[in-house]
């Protein structure tokens, strides 16, 4: 029962896209200030064209829930933060060693690598700094205390940093599929949780079966996003990838396709689509946004 159509939908997408740019924008220090060189390298890598898949879950789940969109728009910023600077880390030397991101050379590649280790770890205390400090979010300080704590957890040891020390320790070794599971729930579900978990938070008054449907959804897509990524690893191409095709082939990473093949791969992902739009069936049309988003992160290319 899906009521939005293909265009529709873009149109909301980049509706999304331009808000949260727009806060991107305002959040990350001007290009003039010191150290420029610093400043310059965090804004080349988090307004480079990403797809900013996790503000738009953000607003996606916000409108699900009837919020106004400018009371999350600090959630999705720090999302994104977060994201950009996992992926300055992971394209470094020392993790998967790509030189190109987001269409162009990585930041290691475009300023230096202590430039881009630096960068990284300046966006991950502006993710912090843009929760505890936004004035349009939640005015209740306890809410705002465990979107704080939450953030944390998942982008810590125990959720994207310690699934990426996973990935690497898993270079050259056979996983098996729970293995594989459990680090890529890590790697990369863990803050595709957090979307969901802190926009939910914004809501004052979500029952907790509410919040549980959301966070199943947010689990399934999670891992069906992962897949679909190690998928196009294997048959995207690098142009509209604006990533190198081939990467983890070439270094031997654990991935779905390399552990159960890329049928059984597409297999899996369709199956967590199918849980996701199952775990919203206590919705009605106002999760369709969602719905869709689930459908999308098997299907792009991208
Ligand atoms: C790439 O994330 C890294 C993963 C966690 C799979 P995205 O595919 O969301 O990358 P951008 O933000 O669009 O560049
Ligand atoms: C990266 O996974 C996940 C994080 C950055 C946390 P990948 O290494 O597969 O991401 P890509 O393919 O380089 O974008
Ligand atoms: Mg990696
Ligand atoms: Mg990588
Ligand atoms: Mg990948």
């Amino acid at each position: 029962m899906m009521r939005i159509d293909p265009q529709s939908f873009e149109t909301l997408v980049l509706q999304y896209q331009t808000r949260v740019n727009q806060t991107l924008d305002h959040w990350l220090p001007s290009e003039l200030v010191h150290p420029i060189k610093l400043h310059k390298a965090m804004r080349y890598s988090v307004l480079a064209p990403g797809k900013r898949v996790r503000p738009i879950l953000v607003y996606a789940t916000a409108s699900a829930l009837g919020l106004e969109l400018a009371l999350v728009d600090g959630i999705a910023a720090a999302l994104e933060i977060i994201h950009s600077y996992s992926l300055i880390h992971d394209d470094l030397p020392a993790m998967d060693d790509d030189d190109l991101r987001r269409g162009r050379a990585t930041c290691h590649c475009a300023f230096d690598e202590a430039t881009a280790i630096l960068a990284g770890d300046a966006l991950q205390a502006l993710a912090f700094y843009v929760l505890s400090h936004d004035q349009s979010m939640t005015s209740d300080s306890s809410a705002r205390l465990k979107m704080i704590e939450k953030l944390s957890l998942f982008s810590g040891s125990q959720g994207m940093a310690g699934g990426q020390a996973m990935d690497l320790a898993a270079v050259g070794r056979s996983l098996n599929i729970d293995e594989l599971e459990v680090m890529h729930t890590h790697k990369t579900g863990a803050l595709i949780r957090t979307c969901i978990q802190l926009t939910a938070l914004s809501s004052s008054q979500l029952s907790s079966e509410k919040f549980e449907a959301l966070d199943t959804y947010a689990r399934s897509i999670g891992l069906s996003f992962q897949i679909q990524d190690d998928i196009l690893d294997v048959v995207g191409d690098t142009q509209t990838l604006g990533k190198p095709q081939g990467s983890d082939m070439e270094r031997d990473k654990p991935t779905f396709p390399s552990i159960i093949g890329l049928d059984a791969s597409r297999d899996k992902a369709l199956f967590l689509h199918h849980k996701a739009i199952n775990a919203l069936s206590i919705f009605d049309e106002e999760a369709d946004i969602l719905r869709y988003i689930s459908a999308w992160f098997i299907e792009r290319t991208h």
